[in-house]
């Protein structure tokens, strides 16, 4: 019972392809329950005539018999089962992937993948600007959302298992991947292929919202930008964080790194690594790499401790 409950722990919530909430992962999740019981039945089929063989091993098998059940048991029965699945698999293709990504490229959101985190682009829509951040994507309910894929340094893979199947993004080429949520909630996504010591701690959180709420979002982001009046403004520039952070708001703008605008609205930090408090960024400021292994942001404990509360707080309070 325990190890069962362990099991099926991973099959609902937040990141499980098991509770979809888009279109695509229906089809996702309507195939593997198919394949699941195609899988039975040829399985409960074999199992049956090893059974019926291993009873009758002493009997002398007339020749046709023995030569119609391997015929009919052994090799048409799986054959015909699974090219029933091949068909079905073939046949929900489409609805899994789109299949003319290229028309639909313009309006994408671009989402790059980096060591190890996300780089999130909005296109612009109508007279809302194009704009960039990081860890969190935010989409429409019922609308199909396209996303152009890409990734800077090793290969790193697009999942959001709740929503549709993956989509490798690899250095030096754009994959395009089209979803259509149906469900709003909070959902993860972690990274789906290995990239390096924190490939484990490379996450988003994706926020599908209802279309309302959708458009007041938007339009609101250039709300509680970051301001060179700001105590904690002075601070990210005195100490550089803005040499590779950018934050809308404060002139200097660095493009290395994750864009902070508005990170205290985000539901954890580090990509998925720690929640979103005030003391956890003051953890991660001090010492990134005791919380992401390889991360290449370097420790910043010789800051004074006034200043990192002070920063962290600042940021949390950006939302
Ligand atoms: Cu990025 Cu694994």
């Amino acid at each position: 019972m325990p190890f069962s409950a362990l099991v099926l722990a991973g099959c609902s919530g937040q990141q499980s392809a098991l509770s979809p909430a888009g279109e695509e992962s229906e089809a996702v999740y309507r195939l593997f329950v198919v394949m699941v019981i195609g899988g039975i039945s040829i399985w409960v089929g074999v199992t049956f005539l090893f059974l019926h063989a291993a009873r009758h091993r002493r009997e002398a098998w007339p020749a046709e018999k023995a030569g119609a059940l391997i015929a009919w048991g052994g090799v048409a029965f799986p054959i015909v089962v699974l090219l029933l699945l091949l068909g079905y698999a073939v046949w929900l293709m489409p609805a899994i992937r789109s299949w003319n990504p290229l028309a639909e490229k313009d309006g994408a959101i671009e989402v790059t993948g980096e060591q190890f985190w996300w780089r999130i682009r909005y296109p612009a829509v109508g007279d809302q600007p194009a704009f960039e951040t990081a860890n969190e994507i935010r989409l429409p309910v019922g609308r199909p959302a396209t996303f152009s894929l890409k990734a800077t340094d090793v290969i790193h893979s697009f999942w959001i298992p709740t929503l549709g199947g993956k989509m490798d993004m690899i250095p030096g080429r754009t994959n395009f991947l089209t979803l259509t949520p149906t469900r709003t909630g909070s959902y993860r996504a972690p990274c789906a292929e290995f990239c390096g010591a924190s490939h484990a701690y490379m996450a988003f959180s994706v926020i599908v919202m209802e279309e309302d709420d959708y458009s007041a979002w938007r339009s609101s982001l250039t709300d509680g930008q970051a301001s060179a009046a700001d105590k904690g403004g002075q601070l990210l520039q005195r100490h550089g964080c803005v040499g590779c952070h950018s934050l809308r708001g404060l002139q200097v703008a660095g493009q290395t790194a994750p864009d902070l605008t508005l990170i205290g609205a985000r539901l954890s930090i580090g990509a998925g690594a720690l929640a979103n408090t005030p003391e956890n960024i003051a953890r991660f400021i001090r010492s990134p790499s005791s919380v992401k292994p390889g991360a290449k942001m370097p420790a910043f404990n010789m800051l004074p401790e006034d200043d990192i509360e002070e920063i962290a707080r600042y940021l949390g309070g950006l939302k």
